[in-house]
């Protein structure tokens, strides 16, 4: 008999039985997939950022190395190594989550998990058939998200593909169309884009990235993505895609008219839903929202008493970081330890060069709630580390109270802007003020100084500008 089963492997899984299993709980985690990690690990945040990493370093042997007196003579791809650089780096990280397992004592399953009653959950193989059955008090669904399907585009794996599929191609395309102007799109377009491609974004909405980001950082990105050479078609809706000899021709309406455009590889990146298939939510009751997401309180508790779902599949926003905050306070909770997430305090980051990164509320989300902030801005071209590195392009805003002066909303675009938000994500964690922030020592010469810079000019006392 376990005290807790875990479905699913991925930030949320792993790290909430980890959680568990120090606190003492006898702890089991299934896993359909052979290797741990799940999505994050094998095919989302970390084989992505390997290769966006891998194609920055290309982009800038070509564009910026002669700025820094750096000739190289020819420039060669060997996208071979590259991908087999990203799978290392990968298979590195899965065999740490089997070694965490071993080092805490969780025992780990192989097979589809799926909920008998509240107390029994089965491993099953890919044929249907059980091959363990697994006692327990607790459940905690941790089975994340699927990419979504375009209906008239769907996915074939090879020439219309998802971001599992882009982070795969084993040649460059020539043109590589991509649906939805969100962070998958953006990121991976960047990466074929910066190794060779022509890249077209086709996108729904007028501006990128959908609202998830402050409209500033959103127009700015676009501007700076448009210059390193990726075409936007926006207010493009597409209705479909079809292959004909290798090529794909993809359909969309744009100003009245259907237009169509061709590609070597169409990228489909329009959302990811929940994924509960084979996970039994019928056998116990278990409800849903009409979006599919499992619904629970504050606790990750769901309608059904010592059964509790986390990350991806409740919801919320999708990212890895969020998905193992909920799961270590799940498991806390279990366990009456207080504990709580901080919705306002979690950052959110675009991987792309330059980075977007954000924390808390965007001035739209402000405005609309009617509240008075004031604004605190800096730019990158006055630091002189940024000049240093030669990578100008960005700003830090501060948002915070008019009257309290307390921090309620971080946005930076700018090289290093995923590392910079962490320091205001914990300001506003401790719920400090602007100058708390513009008070505090940062070393020179960092990046770090924009936002103690920012923070002043929340006041208008910036000295570097
Ligand atoms: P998942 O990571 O999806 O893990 C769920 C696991 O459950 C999977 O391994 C699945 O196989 C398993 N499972 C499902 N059903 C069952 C079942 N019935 N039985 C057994 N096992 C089951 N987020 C970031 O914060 N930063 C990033 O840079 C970032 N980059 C991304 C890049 C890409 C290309 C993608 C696709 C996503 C990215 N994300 C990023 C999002 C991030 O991957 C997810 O938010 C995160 O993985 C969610 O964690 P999770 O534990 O909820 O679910
Ligand atoms: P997304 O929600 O970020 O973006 C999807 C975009 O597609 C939106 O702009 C939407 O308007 C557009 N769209 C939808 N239907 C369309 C249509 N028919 N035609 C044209 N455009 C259309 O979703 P995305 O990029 O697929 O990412 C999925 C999830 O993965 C996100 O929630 C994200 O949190 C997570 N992720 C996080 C990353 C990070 O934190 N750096 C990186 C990659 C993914």
């Amino acid at each position: 008999m376990y005290d807790l089963v875990v479905i699913g492997s991925g930030p949320g899984g792993y790290i909430a039985a980890i959680r568990a299993a120090q606190l003492g709980m006898d702890v089991a985690c299934v896993e359909r997939y052979p290797t741990y990690g799940g999505t994050c690990l094998n095919v989302g945040c970390i084989p992505s950022k390997a290769l966006l990493e891998s194609s920055h370093r290309y982009a800038d042997a070509e564009h910026e190395f002669a700025d820094h007196g750096i000739q190289i003579g020819d420039l060669e791809l060997d996208l071979d190594t590259m991908q087999e650089r990203k799978d290392s780096v990968v298979s590195s990280l899965v065999k740490g989550v089997e070694f965490l397992f071993n080092k805490n004592g969780v025992d780990g399953f192989t097979g589809w998990g799926t909920i008998v009653d509240t107390n029994t959950v089965e491993v099953s193989d890919d044929d249907g058939d059980v091959v363990e059955t697994l006692e327990t008090d607790n459940i905690i669904i941790a089975t994340g998200s699927k990419a979504t399907e375009l209906p008239g585009a769907e996915f074939d794996d090879e020439y219309i593909v998802n971001s599992t599929g882009a982070l795969e191609f084993d040649e460059v395309p020539d043109e590589l169309v991509v649906i939805g102007a969100g962070v998958i799109g953006l990121e991976l377009g960047s990466v074929w884009s910066r190794l060779g491609a022509d890249v077209t974004v086709l996108e729904y909405l007028p501006e990128v990235f959908g609202g998830r980001m402050d409209e500033e950082l959103a127009k700015k990105a676009k501007q700076l993505f448009s210059k390193q050479g990726i075409d936007f078609v926006m207010e493009a809706e597409v209705t479909g895609a079809d292959v004909d000899d290798g090529t794909v021709v993809t359909t969309y309406n744009h100003d009245g008219e259907e237009k169509t455009i061709e590609s070597d590889r169409l990228l489909v990146g329009i959302g990811r839903y929940p994924f509960t298939d084979n996970l039994g939510l019928d056998n116990i009751g278990l409800e849903t929202n009409d979006r599919g997401f499992i619904a629970v309180d504050e606790h990750f508790q769901t309608n059904i008493d010592g059964v509790y779902a986390i990350g991806d599949v409740i919801p919320g926003p999708m990212l890895a970081h969020l998905a193992e905050h909920e799961g270590v306070v799940c498991v806390e909770r279990i366990n009456d330890i207080a504990g709580h997430v901080n919705y306002d305090a979690v950052p959110d980051v675009v991987y792309t060069h330059p980075e977007l990164a954000s924390v808390g509320k965007t001035e739209a989300e402000l405005d609309d709630a009617g509240i008075d902030y004031k604004t605190g801005n800096f730019d990158f071209k006055a630091n002189g580390r940024a000049r240093a590195l030669n990578d100008t392009e960005g700003f830090c805003k501060i948002l915070a109270d008019a009257d309290t002066d307390e921090i309620l909303g971080a946005h930076i675009i700018g090289p290093h802007a995923g590392d910079m938000i962490a320091e205001l994500a914990v300001a506003m964690e401790f719920a400090s003020s602007a100058e708390d922030v513009a008070r505090s020592s940062h070393a020179h010469p960092t990046l770090a100084e924009i936002v103690k810079e920012a923070a002043l000019d929340v006041d208008d006392r910036t000295l570097n500008s």
